[in-house]
């Protein structure tokens, strides 16, 4: 692998005032100041734009972050951005995210996961000093596989929603440019991730509301959910890693460039039955005083069948992350819930 060096580069991050992405750019900045963040984001009301700003406005004190609100799938403002900016280093975070809302809104996906990445990879491919294009997949891509852990060498051409259809899609684009036109890049199955200002429409943070609200919670399939849960943090720290390092650029033996393509899973390695996580984080909510000492958490719970387009099980084969980069995600589910809790506690006060 190549190293790719951060300091003194621009580095353009999409999908900027995400849940990953804001993190990510905090990381970046405690890697080096000296750098140059682009990030871009359409701002989209998917979920409370609110968390969105807050995310911002966080990283507002970074003299050298730089936001454009705009849209991935407008293409000459991609094109406008890479001549103006001329990144070294893409990280392509912005997507329509969810697995239900993929099944009432499928349009939303075909425009920021298909055509806004294709938009991201033709700037790529034009955009001369690029040293590496690392973009966000999902463990989604893995379906309804049987065989765990889930490792990268497994089939996954069996997506069960189109939001992991549209993330598979990235990954096959991902490898033909890389092949056409030698663009070092990797993709980054991401397992669940959560955290503070995370996604609303995830599972806990809807749980959470739910249960502040007196309202009672689905937990599907019947609790039998095993999930790999991943800190924010942990995943941050190995997108950062991974940017660092490129795939090889090298010829075979027909002369020709054999891709500079890897995908890597990231999660924690460590499966979760999904009542475990509610009971460890009803207890987390308690503590940080967003639910009282006496709540009846029993009383609020309801078990129901499974969901289209959900999967019963994920679960990350990270031996590969490990070898390649020395690094495997360990925050605790307890530890981690924690710092949610309190950051909830706080932001809705
Ligand atoms: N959070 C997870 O558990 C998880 C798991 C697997 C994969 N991922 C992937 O990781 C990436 C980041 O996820 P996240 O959890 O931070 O989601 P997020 O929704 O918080 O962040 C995505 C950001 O991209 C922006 N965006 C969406 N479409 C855009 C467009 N067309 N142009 C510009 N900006 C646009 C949104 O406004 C949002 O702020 C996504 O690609 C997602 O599919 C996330």
């Amino acid at each position: 692998m190549s190293t790719v060096t951060l300091e003194n580069k621009t580095i353009l991050v999409t999908g900027a005032a995400g849940f990953i992405g804001s993190n990510l750019v905090k990381r970046i900045y405690q890697e080096t100041s000296s750098v140059t963040v682009i990030g871009i984001d359409n701002m989209n009301d998917y979920y409370d734009v609110a968390l969105k700003d807050f995310r911002l406005n966080e990283l507002t004190k970074y003299p050298t972050f730089t936001f454009i609100k705009g849209n991935i799938a407008d293409k000459a403002l991609i094109t406008e951005v890479f001549e103006k900016y001329k990144p070294s280093v893409v990280v392509n975070l912005a997507a329509q995210a969810g697995v239900r809302y993929s099944i009432t809104n499928p349009d939303a996906y075909v425009e920021s996961n298909l055509v806004g990445f294709f938009n991201i990879l033709e700037a790529c491919r034009h955009c001369e000093n690029l040293e590496h294009l690392v973009y966000a997949s999902s463990s989604s891509v893995y379906g309804s596989n049987k065989k765990v852990p889930y490792s990268t060498e497994d089939k996954v051409d069996n997506p069960v929603s189109l939001y992991a259809a549209t993330k598979k899609s990235n990954e096959l684009m991902a490898h033909a440019y890389s092949k056409l036109y030698n663009i070092p890049s990797t993709g980054l199955r991401f397992f669940t991730v959560y955290g503070p200002a995370g996604r609303p429409d995830m599972a806990y943070f809807g749980f959470t509301n739910k249960l502040r609200n007196n309202e009672t919670i689905k937990i599907f399939n019947y609790g039998n959910c095993k999930r790999d849960f991943t800190y924010v943090d942990d995943i941050v720290e190995g997108v950062v890693r991974v940017m660092k390092k490129a795939p090889d650029k090298k010829n075979g033996e027909d002369g020709l460039p054999i891709p500079p393509y890897a995908v890597y899973n990231i999660g924690n390695q460590n499966p979760e039955n999904l009542l475990d996580f509610v009971q460890i984080l009803s207890e987390e909510l308690v503590r940080a005083g967003v639910l009282p000492e006496d709540y009846d958490f029993e009383a609020h719970k309801e078990l129901v069948p499974m969901q289209p387009g959900d999967v019963p099980v994920t679960y990350a084969d990270t031996s590969a992350l490990e070898r390649d980069f020395g690094y495997k995600p360990s925050t605790s589910l307890r530890d981690g819930l924690r710092k949610f809790a309190e950051w909830y506690a706080e932001f809705y006060r």
